[in-house]
């Protein structure tokens, strides 16, 4: 393998040169205090978000994608905590935001669709009072007749008919669901999305009218956004760059045909490899192995455990995420 250069996520990636970041995560560590100790649920994870640009950010369950999500909008609720690293949305520093000047940057220049989001709509106030009640939330009182329009047209920005202006939340389909929340997320122009699993719990045709949705809006607003999920079909159809999260860490982050063709992280690998195929059956190699504890993650690398190429250096240094190739970021001793 040839390794062309190294640099350090921290020293802002190479690549960003002609392309403006939007959001700059810098070593974020978001840590959940137990009886028993903390829960390192986010672990010195960094990256950047571009302009119109969608990152996919996947792992599986309790790697800490939803922590990461919360900790950008500082939804983070007790017993967890931010204790470490730096937020820039826009070259602002959103620690250094609290009380109005945070919930103005919330929505407005961000917004979160939570996992879940379609069943966390009121069931008993229609579509059309939910969306206005964020609009008015953040600009006041609004003209009906102009506020009618506003609504109508989020609503034909997500593919929903106008009929769906009047109706409530159980006379909709799932995916009918999921899209008014994408458009009560888009209702103030943001310029970050941030959408946690907005296709599961929906069928597979579903999924893609969501994704297609999403790249929709992506397409015709300019907004950014981070995709979190666990469906790989999804993110190869929907997201320009992959990021890779395993036990609170980030092991790899590259555009998402770089990760479907040369994933090289061996978390990575596993992940591309147990896609499901119907051409080439074999057994499921997730399963192999155990996560360790979070509470107390060994020193060294967090996927020695699992990992077939694991090496004494791996049990005692933790590999920094680095730039291994143009836009390719690989936390791993195997390339060095
Ligand atoms: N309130 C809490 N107290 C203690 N630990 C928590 C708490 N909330 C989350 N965690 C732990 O933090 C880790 C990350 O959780 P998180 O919800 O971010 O995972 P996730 O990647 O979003 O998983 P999923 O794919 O299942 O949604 C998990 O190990 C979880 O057990
Ligand atoms: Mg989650």
């Amino acid at each position: 393998m040839t390794v062309s250069a190294t640099h350090t996520v921290g020293d802002l990636e190479s690549s960003a040169k002609n392309r403006n970041v939007v959001l700059d995560i810098r070593n974020l560590k978001v840590y959940y205090a137990t009886p028993t100790g903390n829960v390192r649920a986010v672990d010195d994870v960094s990256f950047q978000v571009y302009e119109s640009e969608i990152i996919g950010l996947v792992g599986e369950s309790g790697c800490g994608k939803t922590t990461t999500a919360m900790a950008i909008l500082r939804l983070v609720q007790p017993p967890g905590r931010i204790t470490g690293g730096q937020i820039l949305l826009d070259g602002t520093d959103l620690a250094s935001l609290h009380g109005q000047a945070l919930r103005d940057v919330r929505w407005n220049q961000m917004a979160l669709i939570p996992q879940g989001a379609m069943n966390s709509l009121n069931p008993v106030m229609k579509i059309n009072r939910q969306i206005a009640d964020a609009i008015e939330a953040h600009e006041g009182r609004q003209p009906a007749k102009e506020l009618k329009e506003r609504i109508i047209n989020l609503l034909a920005t997500v593919g929903l008919p106008s009929r769906v202006y009047g109706m409530y939340p159980h006379e909709l389909s799932g995916g009918m669901k999921q899209r008014a929340c994408i458009a009560m997320a888009i209702a103030l122009h943001p310029s970050l999305v941030i959408a946690d699993e907005p296709t599961s719990a929906l069928d597979v045709v579903v999924q893609r009218v969501v994704g297609e949705t999403l790249l929709d809006v992506k397409e015709r607003l300019g907004v950014s956004m981070i995709v979190i999920g666990h469906d790989m079909g999804l993110m190869a159809q929907l997201v320009d760059r992959l990021a890779v999260m395993y036990a609170g860490r980030m092991v790899e982050i590259a555009p998402v045909e770089t990760v479907f063709h040369e994933p090289l992280h061996p978390y990575t690998q596993l992940l591309i490899e147990s896609i499901p195929s119907i051409k080439q059956r074999k057994p499921l190699k997730l399963t192999e192995g155990l996560t360790h504890d979070l509470r107390n993650p060994p020193p060294g690398c967090i996927f020695q455990l699992r990992c077939p190429h694991v090496t004494d250096i791996c049990r005692e240094v933790n590999p920094p995420l680095r730039e291994l190739r143009s836009r390719h970021f690989v936390a791993c001793h195997l390339y060095e």
